[in-house]
This record gives C-alpha cells, sequence and structure tokens, in this order.
C-alpha cells in the first residue's frame, strides 16, 4: 500500500534562484527500506522535510494515506504519523534512556505508568539492556544512543521512520546493526522506512534505492 507519495514536488529556497529540489515523483511503500543517496547538497534533507511535513513544496504535492499534507494538521502528522532519525542522536541530555523514550508517549497523553513498560519494551526490542535503560545518554555508545533514537522516534505510534544520515556518526559494525534493526523494522513489522544518506554502502542495504543529483531524483 502506497504510504506516502510525491507528485511533481519542487521546493525552492526563498533566498535561492534553483531549486533544491525538482519536479519529484515517487511512490513509497509500507513494509520497505528505501534509500535516497546523493551527494552533498543534492537536495536530500530538503526531500525528507517536506516528506516530514516540516516545509510543504512550492509546488506540487505531498500525499500521506491519499491525503495531501497541505490539508491536513502538520503538528499532529509529526507528532503522530511520523518517526525522525538524525546523524547527531538528540537524545535529551538530563533525562534517562528510559525517560527519553517515555516522553513523547506522555506528550501524547500516555500516564507515566503506562508508558515506563512500553518504553522498556521498545528500547529492549533494540537491544538495550534494563541497567542501560538507567543511564544518562553520554554513558552510552554512538551506536547505543542510535539505538536509543530509533527507539524513542517510535515511541508515539508512528509507522513511517524518516532517517537523515541516522549512521553518519557510527563504524561500520554499528552501522550494520542500525541498518539491520530499520531493515526489521520494515520486513518484520511493516513500517515504511526512509533512510536518506550520503553513503553508497548504506544504500545498499535498502530494498528500493534513489539517487538524487542537483534536486532531481531517480531510481537505481
Ligand atoms: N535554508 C536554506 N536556505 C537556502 N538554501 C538552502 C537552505 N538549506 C539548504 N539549502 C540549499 O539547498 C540545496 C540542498 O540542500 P540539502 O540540505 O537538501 O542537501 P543534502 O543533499 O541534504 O546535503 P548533505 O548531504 O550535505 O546533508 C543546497 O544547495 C543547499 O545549499
Ligand atoms: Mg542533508
Amino acid at each position: 500500500m502506497a504510504v506516502l507519495e510525491l507528485q511533481n514536488v519542487t521546493y525552492t529556497y526563498k533566498s535561492a534562484t534553483n531549486p533544491a529540489v525538482k519536479d519529484v515523483n515517487c511512490v513509497f511503500e509500507q513494509g520497505q527500506l528505501y534509500a535516497v543517496v546523493g551527494p552533498s547538497g543534492s537536495g536530500k534533507s530538503t526531500l525528507l522535510s517536506m516528506m516530514a511535513g516540516l516545509d510543504l513544496p512550492t509546488d506540487g504535492e505531498v500525499l500521506f494515506g491519499g491525503e495531501s499534507l497541505a490539508s491536513i494538521n502538520l503538528d499532529r502528522y509529526r507528532r503522530e504519523s511520523i518517526a525522525m532519525i538524525f546523524q547527531a542522536f538528540q537524545l535529551f541530555p538530563l533525562l534517562t534512556i528510559l525517560e527519553n523514550v517515555c516522553y513523547p508517549m506522555e506528550l501524547c497523553g500516555v500516564k507515566p505508568a503506562a508508558a515506563k513498560p512500553r518504553a522498556a519494551e521498545l528500547l529492549e526490542s533494540v537491544g538495550i539492556t534494563k541497567e542501560q535503560m538507567k543511564r544518562f545518554p553520554s554513558k552510552l555508545s554512538g551506536g547505543e544512543q542510535q539505538r536509543v533514537a530509533i527507539a524513542r522516534s517510535l515511541a508515539a505510534g508512528a509507522r513511517t521512520i524518516l532517517a537523515d544520515e541516522p549512521t553518519g556518526n557510527l563504524d561500520v559494525s554499528n552501522t550494520e546493526n542500525v541498518m539491520g534493526i530499520l531493515k526489521k523494522l520494515a520486513h518484520d513489522e511493516g513500517y515504511l522506512v526512509i533512510v536518506v544518506t550520503h553513503d553508497s554502502e548504506v544504500a545498499q542495504m535498502a530494498d528500493v534505492k534513489f539517487e538524487m543529483r542537483d534536486g532531481v531524483m531517480t531510481e537505481k
């Protein structure tokens, strides 16, 4: 089933003359891991931020479940429908690992008593131990922090994961581990996962690979 669809999507920054994203058309289905690969400045993050509802296209349309993002509540879409992961993990430094994952659930109105076991379950599913859950983020390795960020991104129940260079700060074995988790979420649990990367090795691990060049996207 098509989850996200881009129709003639173009984005031109206010200060720019040339579009950063040019007339992109594609369909993203659930249960698949996609990679968008391309050099620095080719428009990957710009594309991702439109799929995340952070920006609307200056031309064309992004559809989620057949509905245009231009006609829905984007705050709610970002909070409930989209899980985002970044290169720089972005965990809250003064919250424990468990509290980091509880936080988005509590924002959605889940009581702490219900949030805690669910957070622990999500953390266990990405290989974080009970002992590690009590630590602060700075007391975990980079690979572990990124796995916590994945668990946290899923806490609010979103089924679409958008990841911007999720392995950019990781070594080869942690890269394989994180990509393995994302692939499993797609294949075994039916998530739609889109990973943006400049690393062609990472892109090789995806089911479907797109390439961005100067704002133009083609399937590889
Ligand atoms: N806020 C902005 N204002 C003006 N131009 C921007 C802005 N953000 C990005 N750009 C430009 O848009 C183009 C695409 O940028 P984008 O960040 O999407 O590239 P990218 O493929 O994600 O690159 P990287 O691999 O370095 O993250 C670049 O030419 C960039 O300079
Ligand atoms: Mg980028």
